[in-house]
Protein backbone atom coordinates (compact mmCIF):
# COMPACT_ATOMS: atom_id res chain seq x y z
CA UNK A 1 0.00 0.00 0.00
CA UNK A 2 1.27 3.47 -0.99
CA UNK A 3 -0.06 7.08 -0.07
CA UNK A 4 -0.19 9.30 -2.67
CA UNK A 5 1.07 12.78 -2.01
CA UNK A 6 1.35 16.59 -2.97
CA UNK A 7 5.36 16.67 -4.41
CA UNK A 8 7.80 16.43 -2.04
CA UNK A 9 11.73 17.28 -2.54
CA UNK A 10 12.48 13.74 -1.22
CA UNK A 11 15.52 12.45 -3.40
CA UNK A 12 18.01 10.69 -1.53
CA UNK A 13 21.06 10.46 -0.43
CA UNK A 14 21.70 14.26 -0.63
CA UNK A 15 25.29 14.82 -0.10
CA UNK A 16 26.62 17.51 2.74
CA UNK A 17 29.19 19.42 1.21
CA UNK A 18 30.62 23.00 2.46
CA UNK A 19 30.76 25.75 -0.09
CA UNK A 20 33.96 28.98 0.16
CA UNK A 21 33.13 32.14 -1.56
CA UNK A 22 35.30 35.31 -1.44
CA UNK A 23 33.24 38.49 -1.52
CA UNK A 24 34.23 41.92 -3.57
CA UNK A 25 35.26 42.96 -0.50
CA UNK A 26 37.42 40.08 0.23
CA UNK A 27 35.36 38.77 3.04
CA UNK A 28 35.19 35.11 2.79
CA UNK A 29 32.24 32.72 4.33
CA UNK A 30 31.41 29.41 3.87
CA UNK A 31 27.61 27.56 3.38
CA UNK A 32 26.67 24.53 4.11
CA UNK A 33 24.61 22.60 1.55
CA UNK A 34 23.12 19.74 0.56
CA UNK A 35 20.66 20.35 -2.56
CA UNK A 36 23.90 19.49 -4.97
CA UNK A 37 25.10 16.52 -7.19
CA UNK A 38 27.47 15.83 -10.08
CA UNK A 39 25.81 17.36 -13.69
CA UNK A 40 28.73 16.37 -15.95
CA UNK A 41 31.69 14.58 -17.30
CA UNK A 42 33.45 16.46 -19.96
CA UNK A 43 33.70 19.53 -18.46
CA UNK A 44 33.05 18.27 -15.55
CA UNK A 45 30.44 19.90 -14.23
CA UNK A 46 28.06 20.05 -10.25
CA UNK A 47 25.31 21.86 -9.76
CA UNK A 48 24.12 23.99 -6.10
CA UNK A 49 21.07 24.74 -5.57
CA UNK A 50 20.78 27.86 -3.33
CA UNK A 51 17.52 29.99 -1.72
CA UNK A 52 17.63 33.76 -2.73
CA UNK A 53 17.48 34.79 0.81
CA UNK A 54 21.39 33.20 1.68
CA UNK A 55 24.22 35.94 1.90
CA UNK A 56 25.95 33.04 -0.20
CA UNK A 57 23.42 33.55 -3.08
CA UNK A 58 24.39 36.96 -3.63
CA UNK A 59 27.99 36.87 -3.54
CA UNK A 60 28.15 34.19 -6.18
CA UNK A 61 26.03 35.65 -8.47
CA UNK A 62 28.70 38.30 -8.18
CA UNK A 63 31.36 36.62 -8.10
CA UNK A 64 30.40 33.77 -10.29
CA UNK A 65 33.29 31.54 -8.40
CA UNK A 66 32.74 29.21 -5.22
CA UNK A 67 34.57 26.29 -4.10
CA UNK A 68 32.60 22.77 -3.07
CA UNK A 69 35.23 21.01 -0.04
CA UNK A 70 33.94 17.50 1.22
CA UNK A 71 33.95 17.52 5.03
CA UNK A 72 34.57 14.39 6.92
CA UNK A 73 32.14 13.07 9.91
CA UNK A 74 35.20 15.02 12.07
CA UNK A 75 33.79 18.71 10.98
CA UNK A 76 29.84 18.07 11.74
CA UNK A 77 29.84 20.71 14.10
CA UNK A 78 31.38 22.81 12.13
CA UNK A 79 28.64 21.79 9.32
CA UNK A 80 25.94 22.70 11.78
CA UNK A 81 27.36 26.04 12.44
CA UNK A 82 27.93 26.76 8.52
CA UNK A 83 24.38 26.03 8.10
CA UNK A 84 22.44 28.03 10.91
CA UNK A 85 24.41 31.08 10.81
CA UNK A 86 24.78 34.00 8.11
CA UNK A 87 28.23 35.37 6.66
CA UNK A 88 25.72 38.73 6.28
CA UNK A 89 26.59 39.20 10.18
CA UNK A 90 29.16 36.61 11.19
CA UNK A 91 32.56 35.34 10.45
CA UNK A 92 32.36 31.57 9.97
CA UNK A 93 35.83 31.16 9.60
CA UNK A 94 36.84 32.26 13.06
CA UNK A 95 33.66 30.89 14.40
CA UNK A 96 34.20 27.26 13.28
CA UNK A 97 38.35 27.18 13.56
CA UNK A 98 37.99 25.83 9.76
CA UNK A 99 41.69 27.07 8.37
CA UNK A 100 41.89 28.88 5.08
CA UNK A 101 44.56 27.88 2.34
CA UNK A 102 44.62 29.62 -0.88
CA UNK A 103 43.06 27.84 -3.91
CA UNK A 104 44.54 28.20 -7.50
CA UNK A 105 42.50 29.40 -9.71
CA UNK A 106 39.34 31.21 -7.80
CA UNK A 107 39.68 34.27 -5.35
CA UNK A 108 37.57 32.06 -2.26
CA UNK A 109 39.78 29.83 -0.46
CA UNK A 110 39.81 25.99 -0.12
CA UNK A 111 38.82 24.33 3.26
CA UNK A 112 42.25 22.98 4.92
CA UNK A 113 40.41 19.82 6.72
CA UNK A 114 38.63 18.85 3.70
CA UNK A 115 39.88 16.23 2.38
CA UNK A 116 38.56 17.07 -1.09
CA UNK A 117 38.20 20.80 -2.89
CA UNK A 118 37.16 21.67 -6.15
CA UNK A 119 37.53 25.01 -7.20
CA UNK A 120 34.32 25.89 -9.25
CA UNK A 121 33.42 28.88 -12.11
CA UNK A 122 29.54 29.41 -12.63
CA UNK A 123 28.62 28.53 -15.89
CA UNK A 124 24.76 28.76 -15.80
CA UNK A 125 22.51 30.46 -13.20
CA UNK A 126 18.52 29.09 -13.82
CA UNK A 127 16.29 30.91 -11.28
CA UNK A 128 14.00 27.97 -10.32
CA UNK A 129 11.40 29.32 -7.70
CA UNK A 130 12.24 28.89 -3.80
CA UNK A 131 15.79 28.52 -5.49
CA UNK A 132 18.26 29.29 -7.92
CA UNK A 133 20.53 26.31 -9.40
CA UNK A 134 24.25 27.45 -9.88
CA UNK A 135 25.50 25.20 -12.85
CA UNK A 136 29.74 25.15 -12.51
CA UNK A 137 32.55 23.59 -14.19
CA UNK A 138 34.99 22.32 -12.11
CA UNK A 139 38.56 24.25 -12.71
CA UNK A 140 40.81 22.33 -10.42
CA UNK A 141 40.85 19.53 -7.59
CA UNK A 142 42.69 19.14 -4.57
CA UNK A 143 42.59 15.88 -2.69
CA UNK A 144 44.28 14.77 0.26
CA UNK A 145 46.87 12.13 -1.08
CA UNK A 146 45.42 9.48 2.07
CA UNK A 147 42.36 9.04 0.00
CA UNK A 148 44.04 8.41 -3.09
CA UNK A 149 44.54 4.99 -4.49
CA UNK A 150 48.00 3.95 -5.86
CA UNK A 151 46.41 3.72 -9.52
CA UNK A 152 44.90 7.03 -9.18
CA UNK A 153 41.44 6.67 -8.49
CA UNK A 154 39.35 7.73 -5.10
CA UNK A 155 39.29 5.75 -2.08
CA UNK A 156 36.02 6.77 -1.19
CA UNK A 157 35.59 4.50 1.84
CA UNK A 158 38.42 6.50 3.24
CA UNK A 159 36.76 9.63 2.68
CA UNK A 160 34.16 9.53 5.70
CA UNK A 161 32.00 11.93 4.18
CA UNK A 162 28.44 12.77 5.30
CA UNK A 163 24.80 12.39 3.80
CA UNK A 164 21.96 14.46 4.94
CA UNK A 165 18.43 13.19 5.04
CA UNK A 166 15.48 13.27 8.15
CA UNK A 167 16.85 16.20 9.45
CA UNK A 168 20.12 14.42 10.46
CA UNK A 169 23.71 13.74 9.30
CA UNK A 170 24.37 9.90 8.39
CA UNK A 171 27.86 8.79 7.61
CA UNK A 172 27.92 7.50 4.05
CA UNK A 173 30.89 4.36 4.05
CA UNK A 174 30.71 1.87 6.47
CA UNK A 175 33.08 -0.86 6.92
CA UNK A 176 33.63 -2.66 3.40
CA UNK A 177 31.83 -5.81 5.67
CA UNK A 178 28.94 -4.29 6.08
CA UNK A 179 28.45 -3.44 1.84
CA UNK A 180 25.33 -4.68 0.24
CA UNK A 181 27.01 -6.10 -2.52
CA UNK A 182 31.06 -6.54 -1.89
CA UNK A 183 32.61 -5.00 -4.61
CA UNK A 184 35.48 -7.63 -5.20
CA UNK A 185 33.93 -11.14 -5.63
C1 LIG B 1 22.67 20.06 6.31
C2 LIG B 1 22.25 21.38 5.71
C3 LIG B 1 22.08 21.49 4.35
C4 LIG B 1 21.70 22.71 3.76
N1 LIG B 1 21.55 22.78 2.40
C5 LIG B 1 21.22 23.96 1.83
C6 LIG B 1 21.11 24.06 0.40
O1 LIG B 1 21.36 23.10 -0.34
N2 LIG B 1 20.74 25.25 -0.13
C7 LIG B 1 20.49 26.37 0.65
O2 LIG B 1 20.15 27.44 0.11
N3 LIG B 1 20.61 26.29 2.00
C8 LIG B 1 20.98 25.14 2.60
N4 LIG B 1 21.11 25.06 3.96
C9 LIG B 1 20.89 26.25 4.78
C10 LIG B 1 22.09 27.22 4.78
O3 LIG B 1 23.30 26.52 5.01
C11 LIG B 1 21.90 28.28 5.90
O4 LIG B 1 20.74 29.02 5.66
C12 LIG B 1 23.11 29.19 6.08
O5 LIG B 1 22.97 29.82 7.34
C13 LIG B 1 23.23 30.26 4.99
O6 LIG B 1 24.46 30.91 5.13
P1 LIG B 1 24.83 32.30 4.42
O7 LIG B 1 23.69 33.26 4.72
O8 LIG B 1 26.13 32.70 5.06
O9 LIG B 1 24.97 32.06 2.97
C14 LIG B 1 21.49 23.85 4.58
C15 LIG B 1 21.66 23.75 5.97
C16 LIG B 1 22.05 22.52 6.54
C17 LIG B 1 22.24 22.44 8.04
Amino acid sequence: MKKTLSPKPWLFPRPVLLVTTRDVADKDNIITVSWAGMACTHPPMLTVSLRKSRHSHAVILATKEFVVNIPTSKQREAVELCGTSSGKDTDKFSLSGLSKVPASVVAAPLIAECPINLECKVRHVLPLGSHDLFVAEIVKTHVLHAILREEGGLNDEALDCMAWGSEEFFKVFTQRKHLLVPRFQ
